[in-house]
């Protein structure tokens, strides 16, 4: 399989002293789906945000497409964040703005020089943001508020905007903690057609056990910084799921 990111020996510590990262290595291949577990603190987050550099690492590499980006800056980094989207637990929607706006955001990765540009976009980029919202099943909402939207459409909203930038990799943080089961499904399905029909590649930080086994092809634990856990979703025995998650763990499913 083809590497798309190598991450080697990378120390995350913050300016407050905490160690949230302690050597993590770690290959993530072209097409696969990765899904990332461990307890809150374990450093999931901060793993996802070293990747696309929203936070420095300490020390240690990151490659990416055989690229060593770990200290690339400005217009190099703004490059480089073109080539991945970023989906959060909470949206992170314009909520004033229409949800066709918020789309076509994604279109420049930035919203500040977006502000200055709306209304301006061509013709074929808003059919591009029209045909994204096609896809996740929205477009009849494009021309409502972004906050009219239920959390489980909002979130629909934020995968149309990462799906105008055509990324390689989809980094989500938690896409669906704030989802209930029903609606968690709908927002999974469509990060499986950006990884199966768009070819995207996948990592996606995730609480529920029954959803990374149902969606991720394969699956790393984090423990305090540590990567604890590799391998198939379907290999997580009851005794890894205890090192995971302590001895007192019980499974919840979400159906
Ligand atoms: N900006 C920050 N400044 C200082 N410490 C931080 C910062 N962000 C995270 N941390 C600390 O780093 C460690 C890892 O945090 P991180 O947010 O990566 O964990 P997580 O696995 O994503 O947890 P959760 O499941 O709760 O989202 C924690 O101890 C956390 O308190
Ligand atoms: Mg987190």
């Amino acid at each position: 399989m083809e590497k798309l990111v190598h991450i080697s020996n990378l120390q995350k510590i913050y300016p407050n002293g905490t160690h949230a990262l302690k050597g993590v290595s770690l290959d993530i291949y072209k097409g696969e789906f990765l899904s990332i577990i461990g307890l809150s603190g374990s450093g999931k987050s901060t793993l996802l945000r070293c990747i696309n550099r929203l936070h420095e690492p300490t020390s240690g590499t990151i490659e990416f497409s055989g690229k060593d980006v770990t200290h690339i800056s400005g217009s190099e980094l703004r490059q480089y964040r073109k080539s991945i989207g970023m989906i959060f637990q909470h949206f992170n929607l314009i909520k004033r703005m229409s949800v066709m706006d918020n789309v076509l955001s994604g279109h420049l990765g930035s919203i500040g020089t977006f502000a200055s540009l709306v209304g301006k976009f061509p013709g074929s980029v808003k059919e591009k943001a029209l045909n994204n919202l096609d896809i996740v099943g929205i477009r009849e909402k494009a021309d409502l508020r972004a906050d009219a939207l239920s959390g489980g459409q909002q979130q629909r909203v934020a995968i149309a905007r990462t799906l105008m930038q055509n990324p390689e990799l989809l980094l989500a943080d938690e896409p669906v903690a704030s989802l209930d089961p029903a609606t968690s499904h709908s927002v999974m399905k469509y990060l499986e057609i950006m990884n199966k029909q768009h070819g995207c590649t996948v990592v996606c930080n995730l609480h529920f056990l029954s959803l990374v086994r149902q969606y991720s092809t394969r699956v790393i634990a984090l423990r305090a910084g540590e990567i604890v856990y590799e391998g198939k979703p379907q290999d997580i025995t009851e005794e890894w799921f205890k090192s995971i998650y302590g001895e007192d763990a019980v499974e919840v499913e979400i159906e």
